[in-house]
């Protein structure tokens, strides 16, 4: 299995305009020493000039469930697989969506070739994410993001559920978990518990040395 770090650039200001390609060169050097796979999932007005500076996955941190057509301000998912975006989250706990829409861009995806990360914040939710056959499942607990204590650390149950729920429906949809994450020891529980990856944000985003700590997370999976 490929173990993959997938970082939210959310729109912290430490990893918008020129600092989010310099951070997301820090991930591809991270990538480069460790191979671990490392992706990128910068803010809208960041997408394209990343995934031009660098040689490794740059994702969408989200799109609308529209076509291409009239709707002002939206983001089309059709539009990200035309700029050559080969990956979204979907319905993160900061950009949450119907379940119907969930479901669209799901589908959408697996039409248009590009991975789909649905994010949920349970087991319950995990259960019915699964359920659309999205590449990945992240779960995050809404209550641990941001903040210092990693979801392995806080709620082993809920991750081992997770994953054993998501399996039982699914056995081609993988588990990320996310919120909290900080250092290798919280990636090797993820890891222990069946987690294939995580998707983090400030526990490299807000690092004094992000590349350091992308090492630092990287160490957990090898
Ligand atoms: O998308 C990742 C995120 O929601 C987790 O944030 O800061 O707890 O790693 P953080």
């Amino acid at each position: 299995m490929e173990y993959t770090i997938m970082v939210n650039f959310k729109m912290y200001r430490e990893a918008s305009g020129a600092r989010a390609v310099e951070l997301a060169r820090h991930l591809q050097r991270a990538q480069e020493e460790t191979g671990i796979k490392f992706v990128a999932i910068p803010s809208t007005l960041d997408l394209l000039k990343v995934s031009e500076a660098v040689d490794i996955d740059v994702y969408a941190q989200h799109a609308d469930p529209v076509k291409f057509g009239a709707h002002t301000g939206s983001i089309s998912i059709e539009a990200l697989a035309d700029a050559g975006i080969p990956g979204l989250l979907i319905n993160h706990s900061e950009k949450r969506l119907k379940l119907a829409d969930i479901g669209w861009l799901v589908s959408e995806a697996r039409r248009l070739g590009m991975t789909s990360v649905v994010c949920t914040n349970d087991d319950s939710v995990s259960k019915a994410a699964a359920a659309l056959e999205p590449t990945y499942v992240a779960m995050e607990p809404p209550e641990l993001i941001g903040g210092d204590v990693s979801v392995s650390k806080a709620k082993p149950d809920v991750v081992r559920r997770t994953v054993e729920a998501v399996r039982a429906i699914s056995p081609r949809v993988h588990v990320l978990i996310g919120a909290g994450v900080k250092n290798a020891e919280d990636v090797r529980i993820g890891k222990e518990l069946g987690a294939v990856g995580i998707l983090v944000a400030s526990g490299v985003v807000k690092a004094r040395d992000p590349f350091s700590a992308a090492m630092d997370l990287a160490s957990g999976f090898l």
